[in-house]
């Protein structure tokens, strides 16, 4: 039911091996219920407000392994490109929090590097709230000390949203734009520190060992060469896509399309969906987009990104699930009331990732 793969590369050893490079090995877990959307935009107001909802019953969850404190208190988390902030369950979370009591807790009493903030937050991201209050501490990640990182000890998870999930807390992949005020997050802070010899971090989601590099990308991973475009939108993890098509039908044209580690699908605008419908021939069943598991081939759903092509198969954008006691595949893949896209999991498990933030870009290729 639960399945965890560990992938235990020798992450410390790994450590400063290439220049200065920290790699993080990623575990995965599907998990059989609940939504996870985690996109988040505008925290400088101090709450991130937009709102998805998803149901799907085939989610996975990539976290890895990082500690805070001194001592380190360990924890695992989710990478999330798609916020900036970091936080974690605090040990004073009310007993009656189902979602905290699930999870590893942060003690700041327990830690020497603890500095008190005193500010309160809220995060919303698609699937639910956080809330808690701010605190600084080391962290401790592959190996490499970040001193006096912003994080917040959350008082408050959303049951249906971080009860049943296998990490405890996330860790904000963003950029600082995005971030609480007067906080450097995660990403600025390992850089600021020159804890890493590039501003850059890849994302390998294929196969086992999955990993997060931080500091450069790993070419054993991915075929040919990197495909680099610019970040479309300095806010976010962000690029444009040209056009899309389905055979030779267009069924969407120029848009940006925010990178997102936290969603698990692709989430396009509903005219883009409506179409990707018509050409998939899918059928709306209990809310799903059904299509029948054929035996003759589907169509590849064709990404235009800056001049190359980025298929998704149909074994990227379908998922089998049970319904009405009947196998059925439905489309990974789901509509949001917004003008962009968000290429979730499932196109970032097909593309190897470089988020290159001194050079404002993002090279795809290939995963291996
Ligand atoms: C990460 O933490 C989990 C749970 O504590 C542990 O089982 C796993 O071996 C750790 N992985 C690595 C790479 O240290
Ligand atoms: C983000 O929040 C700031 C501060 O509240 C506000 O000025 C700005 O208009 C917001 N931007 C968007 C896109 O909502
Ligand atoms: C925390 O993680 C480190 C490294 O994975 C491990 O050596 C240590 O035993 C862990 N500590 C606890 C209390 O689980
Ligand atoms: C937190 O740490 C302090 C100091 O080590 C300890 O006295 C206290 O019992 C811890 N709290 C919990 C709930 O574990
Ligand atoms: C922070 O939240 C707590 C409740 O969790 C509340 O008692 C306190 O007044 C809040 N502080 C500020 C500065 O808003």
């Amino acid at each position: 039911m639960l399945r965890v793969l560990f992938f235990l590369l020798a992450g410390l050893s790994l450590v400063f091996a290439t220049g200065k490079i920290l790699k993080i090995p990623l575990h995965v877990r599907r998990s059989f219920e609940g939504s996870k959307v985690l996109l988040a935009e505008n925290a400088t107001k101090e709450s991130e407000t937009l709102q998805l909802l998803l149901k799907t019953h085939n989610n996975m969850e990539y976290y890895g392994n990082i500690s805070m404190g001194n001592p380190r208190q360990n924890f695992s988390v989710i990478f999330d490109t798609g916020s900036s902030n970091t936080w974690l369950p605090s040990v004073n979370c009310p007993k009656s929090n189902a979602a905290c009591q699930n999870h590893r807790n942060y003690n700041s009493s327990a830690s020497s590097s603890y500095v008190p903030d005193g500010r309160n937050f809220t995060l919303q991201y698609g699937s639910g709230r956080v809330v808690g209050y701010l605190s600084k501490d080391t962290m401790h990640i592959a190996g490499a000390e970040l001193p006096s990182l912003t994080f917040g000890e959350s008082l408050f998870l959303q049951h249906f949203a971080f009860s049943e999930v296998r990490f405890d807390g996330l860790v904000g992949l963003g950029l600082g734009v995005l971030s609480w005020s007067n906080t450097t997050p995660f990403l600025e802070l390992l850089c600021a520190n020159r804890l890493v010899e590039k501003c850059i971090f890849s994302v390998y989601l294929r196969r086992e060992p999955r990993e997060i590099v931080f500091g450069g990308f790993d070419e054993t991973k991915f075929e040919g060469k990197l495909h680099y475009v610019p970040v479309s939108q300095w806010r976010t993890w962000s690029l444009e896509i040209t056009k899309t098509s389905v055979a030779t039908k267009q069924v969407g044209g120029k848009s940006n399309a925010i990178l997102d580690t936290g969603t698990s699908l692709v989430l396009v605008p509903q005219q883009t969906y409506q179409n990707l419908l018509n050409a998939l021939s899918a059928k709306l069943q209990n809310g799903y987009s059904v299509v029948t598991c054929r035996s003759e081939p589907l169509p590849n759903i064709n990404i235009l990104i800056g001049d190359m092509v980025f298929p998704l198969t149909p074994s990227n954008y379908l998922m089998e699930v049970i319904l009405d006691r009947k196998p059925v595949c439905v489309l990974a893949i789901a509509p949001i009331n917004r003008g962009f896209w968000v290429l979730g999991d499932i196109f970032l498990s097909r593309y190897y990732t470089v988020f290159d933030a001194t050079e404002r870009r993002i090279g795809l290729a290939q995963a291996k």
